[in-house]
């Protein structure tokens, strides 16, 4: 994908979207990931002056706003307009600039999932058939898979979730759990039947194969698309009974569209808001692809809703496909889990309170790729970079010459710079820089800025203005040596302006300028008069962080009472305890296991199959350490395991447990080696 462009030489009509945030909690610096990949980008199509509409909302409906509104005492209306403020004034705090926001619930989208449902149904792509389902009678409503709970029917551990053991990992029906229980009245359910309304996305196969195949989609997603072809794909369950909070559906009394229908619905909402607002066309946009282009950012646990179900409602209503749907992946901090016990859990007003968000926008941006890895916020990297690149470097530049063009000369940059050539050099940069920010390669685009800025602080080293500026002759090289000091930090104000967008506001003021555009590059400020110089960034210090840290301890206590599951959809970025205890641990059973054979994975980029020797009993095991070995260098070896692990089933076929290696990745993984005398089946301990 890093290659792919996008670029058309003529003004583009962009509409970009980022996924839909839950009304059922705060915002936290994983939801941020997405917001800012996706804000960077707009503010960047925006600075090349491209037409561009971001648009966004809350995702305001399904069984845990209903519940939780419940808990609170409260309608679920009140709980979705509470949200959406803290919402909203979360995501102004870190700058994200969306043109409209929206939350699902509002008139607007239920016409249009209306609509579009209806369009469905008359083509004859909706089937209704009666299931059975859990039902808790005490409660009166049918419970999703994560309110059953009841103990496991393979290892017999308690309290597991209807659809899989978070012990021994198997996977089983509702139906098969051992005394299940109503996660909310704590009664065994019943089995009950219900008509349910489904969506035939089978039926869209041969479009959305020609769709993944257009280039919209990063390759490992399209992979995971054919995956999901060769499975056979299966038919969506819209429908949800009541009581349910969302929309009801046309024609059946007492069923509702389940949340995942109406809120990718909700983009185009939304974008009707806004268009009616702003006298823009919003059929040009959903009706015909011809002359806009549509884009949505997401994360990596709503792939399916997006790039199946979603094309397909989108074909089957007479709507265009979007030209790009791109995952991110989640976000761990110092290399593990968010985490509720370490504080590493940090909402988004948690950090505002204690940190500038435009270090954390220059940070995400410093780490962001086009792929769909998870990204890591490592605390102390974060404060080193950001005092390095944005204090040290790049606000240095602007320090270090504004004083003397003020005090020497009334604040008048010069008529001729020192060094058109350094000009010359960062203007020539532009093109790479915006074909590395198009293709949302944004660690290389702040790599190359950086390099930059190291070249300019060096032309200020080489010609030391506070050392001319002693010698009365030689004021005029002062003078020119700044403005060309001053004019490197425009030019790279310009390129960090989807990134810094306060910063580079308050720089303008500072140069007494427009606001500054992909094109203001070539021309450079001569003759010109600048204000005052302010400080325009600090330094990070390690105090903010250890108090932004403690401070999410301390609120994650309190609000872990009011948390709620969400139970349709995975679990996402959900605050999950990183610990375990003994008793888990000591269900590991580590065993040495001699690699009896070792084999390519055809189609596998990453995995190896390995037979596995555990003294008399055979495993058949999937690895992903092709990147370090070669098979023919693992046969005779030894390695641990851990043999208890419930089967998996992978693409390639059954994996039989799991092999322990470690190692910063790439080619620098390690197997586990026991010692000599170690021998196969025996246990580690
Ligand atoms: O996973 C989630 O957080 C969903 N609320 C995302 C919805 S995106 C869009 F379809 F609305
Ligand atoms: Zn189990």
């Amino acid at each position: 994908m890093s290659n792919t462009t996008y670029v058309k030489n003529t003004n583009r009509k962009i509409l970009i979207t980022n996924a839909l945030p839950y009304a059922n909690g705060p915002l936290h610096l994983g939801h941020m990931v997405g917001f800012l990949q996706a804000d960077i980008w707009a503010r960047f199509q925006k600075l090349r002056g491209h037409k561009v509409t971001f648009v966004g909302g809350d995702d305001q409906h399904g069984t845990p706003i209903m519940l939780g509104a419940e808990k609170l005492g409260i309608s679920p209306q009140e709980l979705v307009d509470r949200i959406e403020q803290a919402h909203k004034e979360s995501l102004d705090g870190f700058s994200i600039g969306f043109d409209n926001y929206t939350g699902t619930h509002h008139v607007e989208n239920e016409e249009m999932a209306k609509a579009i449902y209806v369009k469905l149904r008359n083509a004859g792509h909706i089937d209704v058939r009666t299931i059975k389902q859990a039902y808790d009678e005490e409660k009166g409503m049918f419970l999703p898979d994560r309110y059953v709970k009841g103990t496991c029917p393979k290892c017999k551990a308690p309290d597991q979730y209807g659809d899989n053991c978070e012990v021994c990992g198997s996977t089983y029906e509702t139906t098969d759990l051992i005394e299940p229980y109503s996660v909310l009245s704590g009664k065994p359910p019943i089995e009950k039947e219900s008509e349910h309304y489904f969506f035939k996305v089978s039926e869209f196969e041969e479009m959305l194969t020609s769709w993944k195949d257009s280039g919209a989609l990063q390759p490992e997603i399209a992979n995971k698309l054919e995956e999901w072809f060769e499975s056979g794909l299966i038919d969506w369950d819209i429908s949800r009974d009541k009581p349910y909070w969302g929309f009801e559906i046309p024609d059946a009394p007492g069923k509702y569209f389940y949340v995942w229908l109406d809120a990718p619905i909700g983009y185009m909402a939304s974008h009707k808001v806004h268009c009616d607002a702003a006298g823009d066309d919003w059929a040009s946009y959903w009706e015909d692809d011809s002359e806009t282009e549509l884009y949505h950012f997401i994360g990596k646990d709503i792939v399916r809703f997006h790039t199946l179900f979603w094309p397909a409602m989108l074909k089957a209503s007479g709507y265009r496909q979007p030209n790009g749907v791109f995952v991110h992946g989640f976000l761990t901090v110092d290399g593990a889990k968010m985490s509720k016990s370490r504080g590493t859990f940090v909402m988004a007003e948690t950090y505002l309170k204690h940190l500038n968000a435009e270090y954390l926008r220059y940070y995400y941006a410093a780490k962001l790729s086009s792929n769909v890895v998870d990204m890591d916020l490592n605390l102390d990297d974060f404060a080193a970079r950001v005092n390095s690149d944005l204090v040290g470097k790049m606000v240095n530049i602007a320090s270090r010459c504004a004083g003397f063009i003020v005090k020497k000369f009334d604040g008048k940059l010069a008529t001729a710079s020192a060094a058109p050539e350094l000009h010359q050099i960062i203007v020539d940069a532009n093109d790479s820089i915006a074909q590395r920010y198009e293709n949302r390669e944004f660690s290389q685009a702040m790599r190359e800025i950086m390099a930059l800025a190291d070249k300019a602080n060096q032309f200020i080293d080489e010609n030391k203005p506070w050392v001319l500026v002693k010698d009365e002759t030689k004021l005029d090289q002062v003078q020119q040596v700044c403005t060309a000091g001053i004019n490197a930090f425009r030019s790279l104000c310009i390129y960090l302006k989807p990134v810094l967008p306060k910063l580079v506001k308050e720089a303008e003021a500072f140069l007494n300028v427009d606001e500054l555009k992909w094109s203001d590059l070539n021309a450079p400020l001569l003759d010109h008069q600048i204000n005052k110089f302010k400080p325009l960034m600090t330094r990070i210090e390690k105090d903010s962080i250890d108090d932004m840290i403690e401070e999410s301890k301390e609120s994650l206590k309190a609000t872990e009472a009011a948390n709620t599951i969400d139970p349709d959809s995975p679990l996402g970025q959900d605050p999950i305890s990183d610990e375990i205890n003994f008793d888990d641990f000591a269900k590991i059973d580590l065993r040495v296991a001699e690699i009896v054979d070792a084999q390519h994975v055809k189609g596998a980029d990453k995995l190896l199959q390995l037979t596995l020797d555990l003294g008399g009993e055979t495993r058949n095991v999937f690895a992903g350490i092709k990147s370090a070995y070669q098979p023919e260098d693992l046969k005779g070896k030894l390695t641990v395991m851990v043999a208890n692990l419930a089967p998996r089933k992978m693409r390639f076929g059954m994996s039989e447990g799991m092999v322990l290696a470690a190692g910063p990745g790439g080619s620098d993984l390690y197997i586990l080696n026991p010692e000599d005398g170690a021998k196969p089946g025996m246990r580690v301990k």
